[in-house]
């Protein structure tokens, strides 16, 4: 049994967030010891490349080759797993440290939200903990202020911006006039990037996490398949000037809301007043907010990626543990209604459209025709020039079903009239009065 004040740690996985946790247990060891009686120890450490730079020294620690070998050393109580998200080695690592005994730790979003129940099982099986604060939204708490501080809320609708790498490359964007791609590089440097960048830019991650966040905050299942995904390689500067001239920001939002046994999840790009708190959220910080029946509206927001806040996360998750604080979470889900397809509701929206089209006599009565047709009224139209034969159309509507403006899109589609995939983004209103309108 372990000794309650002493928790022996293996790391795999040296990495940014893994670098930041040798650096920080170093940097806090004291602090820890001091204020809650526990001592942290790095009893194993390893990583794919031994020799990379990390700007830590490791030289004191006991290396070993393989990840499997942590997970069954008897001299480690808990295994912190910082593989990442596309190595299937993650999940084989969890499975043998907690066969082993061994707590786990872990930032990998993506293998909780497809596997997350299977683990959880697993660890109250063999009676340890499974914790994961770094896996969303960085240095916020999120998870334990779902698991703890909020529980006896009924939470009917969580939203936000959980992916820091989307929010820099817009907000970059957008201050520096630069497309997507430019800016890219710099979110990469800054250690903010999966190694699979299109889970960041498809939404993916925002989605896996979403999917953990609505699991704790609405005791449902685990249920990521059900999360209707877009990404942001399709917005434009262009997209991001033209919402700024009519009020607003481009931010890639993910909602959950369950009401009536139903869970509708979604993560796309979304245009948002700019004097919402949302929208002053720039560079990597996120923003979560939740609407709970004896709260209200609460926010939370802060550095979602990084080094030093993830790193942050993955030692509080050590301290808990050591404290034998945990909460069982994916086990306790209701199951939900339905299959896991995306439920589009009754709810009416403005969309911001843009298109590139043939620049012929009749296009634009052809394409509004298609658009009255199905019932959409046009707030706002904008022709510009934008190569030899082709125009670019900005249009905004009023509120309209998302099942009207889906049915136009094929329309206008089959008038072969556009030249490119046209770009559609709900514009997003929050109730009024709420802390994020
Ligand atoms: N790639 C993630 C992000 C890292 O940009 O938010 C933190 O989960």
């Amino acid at each position: 049994m372990m000794n309650k004040y002493k928790l022996n740690v293996g790391i795999i996985g040296l990495g940014t967030v893994g670098s930041g946790v040798i650096k920080l247990l170093k940097k806090q060891r004291r602090n820890i010891k001091n204020r809650t009686g526990i001592e942290l120890k790095v009893v194993a450490i390893t990583a794919r490349n031994r020799r990379k730079r990390r700007g830590v020294d490791i030289s004191s620690f006991k290396w070993v080759d393989s990840p499997l070998e942590i997970a069954r050393d008897p001299e480690v109580d808990v295994v912190v797993e910082l593989i990442g998200d596309t190595d299937k080695t993650a999940a084989k690592v969890i499975r043998e440290a907690i066969s082993n005994g061994k707590h786990v730790v872990t930032a990998n979003k993506s293998l909780l939200a497809k596997e997350g129940s299977f683990f959880e099982e697993l660890a109250k099986e063999k009676g340890v903990f499974l914790r994961y604060e770094a896996a969303v939204a960085g240095g916020i708490p999120i998870i334990k202020v779902l698991q703890d501080s909020l529980i006896v809320n009924k939470i009917s609708k969580l939203y936000g911006v959980i992916n820091g790498t989307c929010n820099f490359i817009l907000t970059k964007m957008e201050s520096d006039g630069r497309e997507y791609l430019d800016v890219f590089s710099e979110a990469k440097k800054l250690g903010y990037v999966e190694s699979d960048p299109r889970l960041d830019i498809g939404g993916i991650d925002s989605a896996h996490k979403l999917a953990l966040l609505s699991c704790l905050a609405f005791g449902t299942t685990l249920n990521f398949k059900s999360v209707k995904t877009e990404g942001i390689d399709h917005i434009s500067i262009e997209d991001i000037q033209e919402a700024d001239l009519i009020g607003y920001k481009i931010k890639l939002l993910a909602t959950a809301e369950y009401s009536k046994n139903t869970l509708i999840q979604e993560v796309s790009p979304k245009l948002i007043r700019k004097g919402s708190p949302i929208a002053q959220v720039n560079g990597s910080t996120n923003i979560i907010a939740i609407e709970g029946e004896e709260i209200g509206t609460t926010v939370f927001s802060g550095p979602g990626a990084g080094m030093g806040p993830t790193a942050s996360s993955v030692v509080s998750d050590l301290v808990a543990i050591a404290s034998r604080k945990s909460k069982s979470t994916f086990l306790t889900g209701e199951k939900i209604n339905g299959s896991n397809k995306y439920e589009s509701t009754s709810k009416k929206s403005s969309f911001y459209l843009r298109f590139i089209l043939k620049d012929k006599p009749g296009v634009i009565a052809r394409l509004s025709g298609k658009l009255s047709s199905c019932g959409i009224s046009i707030s706002q139209m904008k022709q510009k020039p934008f190569a030899k034969q082709k125009a670019t159309l900005i249009i905004t509507t009023h509120k309209t079903l998302q099942e009207n403006l889906e049915k136009a899109l094929i329309d206008i589609k089959n008038l072969k009239i556009c030249e490119q995939r046209p770009v559609c983004i709900e514009i997003q209103e929050f109730q009024k009065g709420s802390q994020v309108s």
